[in-house]
């Protein structure tokens, strides 16, 4: 994606070449964005006294230092609601003009009504439909590729997609292999059509392999193993994870899907202004950047303040990247997230 000559505050995302040919062109553009985090602050050396672990071996093995952490009275939908306000600030919108609003979350306030519905009480946006997405760290990317698809065939239209998560909540804090993982945040980006042909984004890339369930799933709480005391006690409403596998298959696709986009859009690593990987891992963030050919100073990464935050990690880099002036005007951005 390319940002604009209005400046950062404006992103302009991508330039679909083959359909610029044809002169004006409506795309998908992001009018503004907004992250939200909790206050509280948890530490490498905070974590040292609740699971066997240390700074060094947190910061060396993953590029986390801290994470946010929610407490009373904030959650998935708090936050989200926070960094819609602020994209919607941004761009200049009122809650009321909204048409759509998506969330990607796997940490829901409530398995009904979604999360999305909450936002949109909270907002006071009276006219949108509301929905969330379930695709773990992909979510927001998900949520992002269905709202382009609505603003392309109504570009007249609003929508709000935002990836939200409290993950401190799906967290086994007696785990360690996971617990020094995760963050609670949210971000959002506020959309509509724009039909300078220089605008827009250019294309989303799709891809699911169910058969990998087992490296990375939430055993309790669904239909086949409903909440129990017994599920409580195991804290199997948590998240299980293979790490070393997940690993290598995160590399793997990511550096794929992204050659994918790059191909698919006539462009080459070295058009890519800013690579907005998903926070996961510093290693796995170098690792995909290596294969890709993208040099280190092209990578954004804030995993060091927020840990792996899932579907709210990617828009959160993003509205820092866009808040800071990190992004530049003719900037082309490519977004990458895999996730269980
Ligand atoms: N503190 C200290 N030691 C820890 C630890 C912790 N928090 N967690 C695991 N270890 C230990 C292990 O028990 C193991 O000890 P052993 O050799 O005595 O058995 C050792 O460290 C190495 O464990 P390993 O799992 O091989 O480490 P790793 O280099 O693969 O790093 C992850 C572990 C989880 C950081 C890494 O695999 C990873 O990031 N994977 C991807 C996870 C991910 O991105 N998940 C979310 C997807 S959206």
């Amino acid at each position: 994606m390319r940002t604009g000559r209005s400046g950062p505050k404006c992103l302009r995302l991508g330039v679909d070449r083959l359909l610029n040919k044809g002169g004006i062109v409506n795309r998908t553009a992001i009018l503004g964005t907004g992250a939200a985090v909790p206050k509280k602050v948890i530490t490498n050396k905070d974590l040292e006294s609740i699971v066997e672990t240390s700074d060094e071996w947190i910061a060396t093995r993953t590029g986390i230092k801290s994470r946010h952490i929610a407490e009373d009275g904030e959650t998935t939908s708090t936050l989200a609601t926070e960094a819609a306000r602020r994209a919607l600030e941004m761009a200049g919108v009122k809650p009321e003009e909204l048409d759509m609003i998506v969330v990607g979350t796997t940490s829901p306030d409530m398995i009904m009504p979604n999360t999305g519905a909450l936002v949109q009480k909270n907002l006071g946006a009276s006219k949108a439909f509301a929905f969330d997405v379930y695709a773990a760290c992909s979510g927001f990317v998900y949520a992002l590729t269905i709202a382009d698809k609505f603003i392309k065939e109504s570009p007249g239209k609003k929508a709000l997609a935002i990836g939200s998560e409290l993950l401190s909540s799906i967290t086994d804090w007696q785990d360690r292999n996971t617990c020094v993982l995760f963050g609670d945040a949210a971000g959002a980006v506020l959309l509509s059509g724009s039909s300078d042909g220089d605008r827009g984004i250019l294309s989303t890339h799709l891809n699911s392999d169910g058969c990998l369930w087992e490296l990375l799933y939430i055993p309790g709480g669904g239909c086949i193993y409903p909440p129990s005391a017994e599920m409580a006690e195991k804290r199997d409403y948590c998240i299980r994870m293979h790490g070393n596998e997940v690993f290598k298959h995160a590399v793997r696709s990511m550096a794929d899907v992204a050659r994918e986009a790059i191909s698919a859009n006539d462009l080459k690593p070295d058009d890519v202004d800013l690579f907005i990987p998903h926070q996961a891992n510093i290693r796995i963030m170098n690792a995909v950047a290596e294969r890709l050919k993208i040099s280190p100073d092209r990578v954004y990464m804030n995993i060091e303040r927020y840990g792996n935050t899932s579907s709210a990690s990617i828009p959160v880099a993003l509205d820092e990247a866009n808040r800071s002036g990190r992004l530049k005007p003719g900037d082309l951005v490519l977004l990458d997230a895999f996730g269980g």
